[in-house]
């Protein structure tokens, strides 16, 4: 995996997935709305042995800047080998309730941003017959939770187009790899409280790594979460609507 696109590259997680392709002398472009985060990025990956870095400022909630940015990356890097969506906010669900506009907001961002990026590489990757497409998406996504369905619904519509590109990739050679962590120390949730079971954004950020370089389907990390998953899959939806999680 050579040539790297990775949108909200400052992301903790996928900041630390990237120190690993770093190391295996990979090229980025990296993309994301802030120039000095994006820069220092940038530089940590040069001096961790990168090829070459190449940065793109980009407000991702721009949809008709998201649906170029393939093109872009295949002119900058003279090609494109894998892309790594980790682009996201955690919406304040309460406020989304009785704000429609932010409610799409965080949608788009979450969702539509992400999928038109999938779109895109999936037309580019499928002509070449070669290439990853990954996505960081969320245990969040496995059900909608009262706490927390806007940004469930957002991850599950990924996770759904993700496994919908799966059957139409296989014959094209291209892995389609759908990440799925649990709770992650990142500046993400740092305003909410300590929380068990929490990762580190370098532990996930390696196994975003391993997935990639392994072209893994769908990946749960750290790997209890798969467990936890299916059991909340399995509660009963009348039991489920009481639950205040
Ligand atoms: N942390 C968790 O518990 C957890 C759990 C499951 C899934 N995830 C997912 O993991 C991914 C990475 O998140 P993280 O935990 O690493 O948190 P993070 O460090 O806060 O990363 C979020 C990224 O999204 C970028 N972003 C937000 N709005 C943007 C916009 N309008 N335009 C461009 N970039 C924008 C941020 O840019 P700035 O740096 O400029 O803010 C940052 O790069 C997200 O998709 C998240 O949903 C996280």
């Amino acid at each position: 995996m050579n040539r790297i696109l990775i949108t909200g590259a400052t992301s903790a997680i996928a900041q630390q997935a990237a120190r690993h392709f770093a190391a295996d002398r990979a090229a980025f472009l990296l993309v994301g709305r802030d120039p000095d985060k994006l820069a220092a990025v940038a530089d940590d990956l040069r001096a961790r042995g990168a090829k070459e870095v190449d940065t793109v400022v980009v407000d991702l909630l721009d949809l008709a800047r998201c649906s170029r940015l393939i093109d872009e990356a295949v002119e900058r890097l003279g090609g494109l080998d894998a892309l790594l969506v980790a682009q996201g906010t955690l919406p304040d669900q309460a406020a989304c309730e009785v704000d429609p506009e932010l409610t799409l907001r965080e949608l788009s961002l979450n969702a539509m941003g992400p999928i038109t990026l999938l779109l895109r590489a999936a037309a580019h990757f499928e002509t070449q017959r070669s290439g990853c497409l990954a996505v960081i998406t969320s245990v969040a996504g496995v059900r909608g939770r009262r706490t927390n369905y806007v940004y469930g619904a957002a991850k599950a519509a990924v996770s759904t187009v993700l496994e919908g590109l799966r059957g139409r990739m296989g014959e094209a050679g291209v892995s389609v790899v759908d990440i799925r962590p649990g709770f992650v120390e990142t500046p993400m949730t740092a305003h909410l409280p300590k929380k068990p079971l929490v990762a580190t954004a370098a532990s996930v950020g390696e196994r975003v790594y391993r997935a990639m370089a392994s072209g893994d389907a769908v990946v749960y990390t750290p790997w209890f979460w798969r467990w936890i998953a299916l059991a909340i899959q399995l509660i009963p939806r009348s039991i489920f609507a009481k639950l205040p999680i």
